[in-house]
């Protein structure tokens, strides 16, 4: 029985990788996809998901515009990283394939509502404007949850906005508070595991012996998308990010971590949206989160790679 699974997202090339896998995976059914606004506005993610369904072959995706910003304060967006279209790297067609009525909140709600408790997966690859605003309006939700498994925050890595800061706790730390605090399962990815699974020149090479269109648009993101935190890090290749939730889900065993309390500053100019991550157990706080912390990283490639290969050849 496959996995239901909701993908809640702001592409961003590493999402869109994260989308591919999810769409070639038959342990996955995606429920819908909701765009966030994070590394670009939610108009521009919510085409970015469409022409990643397009790109694979999956027009019958339901696509769902959400919140245009974060729930305190105005949006901080990644252009400087992801480029104009948050897609720089490889041009795709306009999207023709139809972005949904309904608001992205009121889908979360309305499907969470309609499934089995404890059946369905929602999986955050951005700032979490959008779950925290349905889990505000209806606090029924989160005791129907199955897991979150978000992408976001870092402990022992620190931050990649500022010091303190993962970007998808940074830009609505409000929202990360009241998602790690509602009590449904939380898997959490930081920057702790996605800087060990970088982009090196020989994975990106693996990727493009596929020699399909998809494989080159994947490439032309990854080449865009590695060349900032290349030159940040001084690494061959840059850290892959989102698709960790996805594999996280397919394959586990590739992770490790433990559960611990994570708490989200929410105030503080300095630390705004670090994730306090109490790893050593030196508090008596509720350990509400399951902190990854390290990963089988060619493992995760191999996956990723054979998967895409499962794709159509031709969009
Ligand atoms: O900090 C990395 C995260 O911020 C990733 O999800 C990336 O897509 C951006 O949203
Ligand atoms: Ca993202």
């Amino acid at each position: 029985m496959p996995q239901k699974i909701i993908i809640d997202t702001d592409p961003g090339q590493d999402d869109a990788l994260a989308i591919l896998l999810a769409l070639a995976s038959p342990e996955l059914e995606v429920l819908g996809i909701t765009a966030a606004a994070g590394n670009v506005p939610v108009a521009l993610t919510s085409k970015n998901i469409r022409k990643v369904c397009e790109l694979a072959g999956r027009r019958d995706i339901r696509v769902f515009a959400g919140c245009e910003g974060p729930m305190q304060g105005s949006l901080f967006t990644a252009e400087y990283v992801h480029g104009a279209t948050g897609m720089d790297g490889a041009d795709l067609p306009e999207p023709t394939m139809p972005l949904q009525a309904q608001h992205g909140v009121d889908f979360l709600i309305e499907t969470l509502m309609a499934h089995e408790p404890g059946t369905v997966t929602i999986c955050t690859l951005g700032p979490m404007t959008n779950l925290a605003t349905a889990l505000s309006r209806e606090p029924a939700l989160a005791a129907r949850i199955k897991s979150v498994v978000l992408m976001g925050g870092g402990l022992f890595e620190g931050g990649n906005v500022t010091p303190a800061a993962e970007f998808n706790i940074f830009v609505d730390p409000e929202a990360a508070r009241i998602v790690l605090s509602c009590g449904a399962p939380i898997v959490m990815m930081p920057l702790d595991v996605t800087h060990q699974v970088l982009t090196t020149a020989k994975r990106v090479a693996a990727i493009k012996a596929l020699g399909t269109p998809l494989a080159d648009a994947v490439t032309g993101w990854l080449e865009f998308f590695e060349r900032f935190d290349e030159a940040k890090y001084g690494t061959d290749g840059g850290p892959l990010h989102d698709p960790n939730v996805i594999a996280y889900l397919l394959k586990p065993e590739l992770y490790s971590g433990r559960l611990c309390n994570v708490e989200i500053e929410t105030t503080s100019e300095l630390t705004k949206g670090m994730t306090v991550a109490d790893w050593w157990g030196v508090t008596q706080r509720p350990k509400n989160a399951f902190f990854v912390r390290d990963v089988d990283a060619d493992g995760f490639y191999t996956l990723l790679t054979e998967r895409l290969a499962r794709l159509p050849a031709k969009p």
